[in-house]
C-alpha cells in the first residue's frame, strides 16, 4: 500500500490516523482478500474510494472514510480451512460492524451500511447514500483487485514457463 493513499486519507478525515495506526486495525495485514492482497490494503482503498465519492454524493467524509476502513474489520482467513461456522460472505459484514462498534464507535448509520455493503448477499438492506456508496467502492475495488490478481498470476506464470520449461522442452 502506498503511503500516498494513507496520507489522502489524513487529510480527507483526521480520525482516519487513530483507526489504521491502531495495532487492531494494522492486525488485517495478516488476513488475505481476493487472490495478491490482503484486508488492510483492501479496505484503505475502499476508503479513498468513499472520500472521493462523499464529495460526489455530498456525503459526510468522516463516515465515508470510516465505514471504507472498517467495513471488513473481521479477523477470519477465508481463504484457509477453518472452523467458524456459517459463510464468510453473510457473517463477516456482522463481526465487523461488532468489531468496529466495540473498538472505534459508530453512529446507526455507518453500523447499518456495514452490515449492508454485501447487499444482495447480505441479512440487512442498504437504507441510506452512505450504504450505497460503500457498496459501489467496495464492489469497484474488489473487482479492480481481482482483475489485477488474475493479471499477476498470469505475468508470475508465463515468467516461469519462459525460465525453466522453455529451455528444457528446447533441450
Ligand atoms: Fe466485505
Ligand atoms: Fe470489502
Amino acid at each position: 500500500m502506498t503511503q500516498e493513499y494513507i496520507n489522502y486519507l489524513y487529510d480527507a478525515s483526521p480520525e482516519a490516523r487513530t483507526m489504521i495506526e491502531s495495532p487492531y486495525f494494522r492486525d488485517l495485514l495478516r488476513f488475505p482478500r481476493h487472490i495478491y492482497t490482503n484486508t488492510f490494503d483492501h479496505s484503505v482503498r475502499v476508503a479513498v474510494c468513499m472520500a472521493w465519492l462523499s464529495t460526489k454524493m455530498r456525503l459526510s467524509t468522516q463516515s465515508a472514510v470510516k465505514v471504507g476502513l472498517l467495513h471488513d474489520l473481521c479477523f477470519v482467513d477465508y481463504t484457509s480451512p477453518n472452523d467458524h461456522p456459517g459463510l464468510y460472505c453473510f457473517y463477516h459484514p456482522e463481526e465487523a460492524a461488532d468489531n468496529a462498534k466495540r473498538a472505534y464507535g459508530l453512529t446507526p448509520t455507518e453500523e447499518k451500511a456495514i452490515r449492508s455493503h454485501m447487499f444482495p448477499l447480505s441479512l440487512h438492506l442498504p437504507t441510506s447514500k452512505l450504504a450505497w456508496a460503500l457498496i459501489l467502492s467496495d464492489k469497484l475495488v474488489a473487482a479492480y483487485e481481482v482483475m489485477y490478481g488474475i493479471s499477476w498470476i498470469r505475468h508470475t506464470l508465463s515468467k516461469k514457463v519462459r525460465k525453466r520449461l522453455l529451455p528444457a522442452l528446447c533441450k
